[in-house]
């Protein structure tokens, strides 16, 4: 997978995606990034990338040509058309299947806006899809975009050692995680629960399946309506949270 990422701040990229799992991962050559600078292609005298809106109104609004020079010189970098992702609060929030499905893109440009918005024309004649990170507002969609990267290279085999984390893992079997432990098995008193020391498989893969349901009952209860519990589940869950 190979991904541009096209903003007016790529020196913000290095230090992250050099660094851990997606620095490995890139030195392993699972997927590469690069960070293009919009300002590279603007044509005015001082490069300037943003303009007044028309219609008046707070803010600066990012330059149609600049960012159409941008993405017409990037997508000659590759084989196939990349997918256009602009990063923005009115896109599609991002969640664990978007960022899935992405990760099989095999190349996509994120575009990432900065001041009070980018030109329509540029959405409109430009990007694909439009992937926002939550219902609150940022600077800019830097961080936006490495939030996306960061999701989906998970996806990638190889990048994330064991292929069993993703089975184990949050939302992937649509509950949220079970509590995890690891040595001492007594932190200043605090114990371990004495079943994940058992040797037990079986029960331990029960004991992590209750936990499981718990967690999500409890913070996150919208997401078991799709779940199927059994009817021992659903009893168990409610003498739980009868407690709480
Ligand atoms: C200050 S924001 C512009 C917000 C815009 N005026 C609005 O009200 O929707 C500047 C840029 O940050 C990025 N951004 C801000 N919040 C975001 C979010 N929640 N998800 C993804 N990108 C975001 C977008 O690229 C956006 O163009």
């Amino acid at each position: 997978m190979k991904i541009s990422v096209l903003t007016l701040f790529p020196e913000v990229f290095g230090p992250y995606f050099s660094a851990s799992v997606p620095g490995r991962a890139q030195e392993n050559g699972l997927f590469s990034m690069e960070a293009v600078n919009i300002r590279d292609f603007a044509t005015n005298k001082h490069h300037h990338t943003d303009d007044a809106p028309f219609g008046g109104g707070a803010g600066m609004v990012m330059m149609p040509q600049p960012v159409f020079d941008c993405v017409e010189a990037v997508k000659k970098g590759y084989a196939r058309p990349p997918k256009v992702v602009f990063m923005s609060p009115c896109g599609r929030v991002l969640d664990h299947t978007l960022a899935r499905s992405l990760s099989q893109e095999e190349g996509l440009i994120l575009l990432c806006g900065h001041y009070e918005g980018m030109d329509q024309r540029v959405i409109d004649r430009l990007v694909d899809l439009e992937v926002s990170i939550g219902d609150y507002v940022l600077t800019g969609g830097e961080l936006a975009a490495m939030v996306l990267i960061d999701a989906m290279i998970r996806f990638i085999p190889g990048v994330v050692g064991n292929s069993d984390v993703h089975v184990e893992e949050s939302f992937e079997n649509g509950l949220l995680e079970y509590p995890q432990y690891t040595r001492p098995a007594d932190f200043r008193g605090d114990l371990v629960p004495s079943v994940l020391l058992s040797g037990n498989h079986a029960a331990i893969a029960a004991w992590r399946r209750q936990q499981s349901l718990l967690t999500t009952a409890r913070r996150r209860p919208e997401l078991l309506e799709g779940e199927a519990l059994t009817p021992k589940e659903r009893a168990w869950l409610a003498e739980q949270l009868k407690t709480d």
